[in-house]
């Protein structure tokens, strides 16, 4: 499996790093327009090869698209991150010139690739990506959901003071500090629900702080955070790589699923060899379905933006 990551920055370059470490892939192209940039971050992961026994190839390109010819995936992770204070929806009109250009120049290389956008704002610009390629919905995947619910994760294990692989639980919704919905209700830990262990007070504040996940990271490192990023992103890649059959909530093309269509938002995905094998439907309460359809309504205004700049 041929994997193209564009964008060599942070969350590109540990997203090549984790797939790689992962061992599934024979080749990583990592493209960037910084004349020099990919080739020595593809050399720097290389060097590592031996000392992390893995055998994927990694390359780099300054922006020559023809190395990236025959990629089965491609990841776009290209655009600027945001500063402390800024929204991931004040990208979008640097963000949307980019990412369009780069599917562009991705699909004349490889016309049957599975795209997945983790550029900013993530949900607009996987529905840049819906509008302007022509691709079937299966073939691009927006990867927030996967992250926000690491995150979540992460929040209710600190919470719960357990080990994070005890816990399970997903967020859905838009990928913004204001549009995500973690389920907190159906969290569990070890199959039992947190609310037996957590008080109504501590799951409220695990759902903020879930929220706020990206931005507490961005205040603190000044720009916005890779290693989860890139992890999250390689576990897609993974689980269409080896057409595992995997559930992630994903950024997909809705049609009518959970009543909502013409947007790209998240929701629980199955991920095989095919991108979205399919998107499933799960029973969400009356609450839950209002905060789902509040989320929808923020991605669409922002949407409706990056109509008017188009
Ligand atoms: C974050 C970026 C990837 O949430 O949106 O860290």
């Amino acid at each position: 499996m041929k994997v193209t990551v564009v964008g060599a920055g942070a969350v590109g370059a540990s997203c090549a790093e984790y797939i790689a470490i992962k061992d599934f892939a024979s080749e990583v192209v990592l493209v960037d327009i910084k004349e020099g940039f990919a080739e020595g971050k593809a050399m720097d992961l290389m060097q590592t090869a031996s000392l992390n026994g893995f055998d994927t190839k990694i390359t780099g390109v300054t922006n020559d698209y023809s190395k990236t010819a025959g990629s089965e995936v491609a990841v776009i992770t290209s655009g600027i991150p945001r500063k402390p204070g800024m929204t991931r929806e004040e990208l979008i009109g640097i963000n949307a010139g980019i990412v369009k250009t780069v599917t562009e120049n991705l699909l004349k290389f490889s016309p049957n690739t599975i795209i997945i956008v983790v550029s900013n704002p993530m949900d607009t610009m996987t529905y840049l990506v819906h509008k302007t390629s022509g691709l079937p919905k299966n073939r691009i995947i927006g990867m927030g959901g996967a992250l926000d619910s690491a995150r979540f994760k992460y929040r209710l294990a600190e919470a719960l003071n357990c080990p994070a692989s005890d816990v399970d639980g997903m967020v859905i919704g838009g990928h913004s500090d204001v549009g995500m919905v973690p389920l907190i209700e159906k969290a569990v830990r070890n199959s039992i629900p947190v609310s037996e262990f957590l008080s109504a007070e501590k799951m409220d504040e695990v759902v903020e702080e879930t929220k706020i996940g990206g931005a507490t990271l961005t205040k603190l490192l000044g720009t916005s955070a890779w290693y989860a990023p890139g992890a999250a992103v390689s576990s897609l890649v993974q689980a269409i790589a080896c057409d595992q059959q995997k559930m992630f909530p994903c950024s997909a093309l809705v049609e009518g699923e959970y009543g909502l269509s013409g947007l790209a938002i998240g929701v629980p995905c199955i991920l095989g060899k095919n991108g979205i094998e399919r998107i499933v439907e799960i029973e969400l309460t009356e609450g839950e379905k209002q905060k789902l359809s509040e989320s929808a309504e923020g991605v669409q205004a922002t949407n409706d933006l990056l109509d008017s700049v188009l």
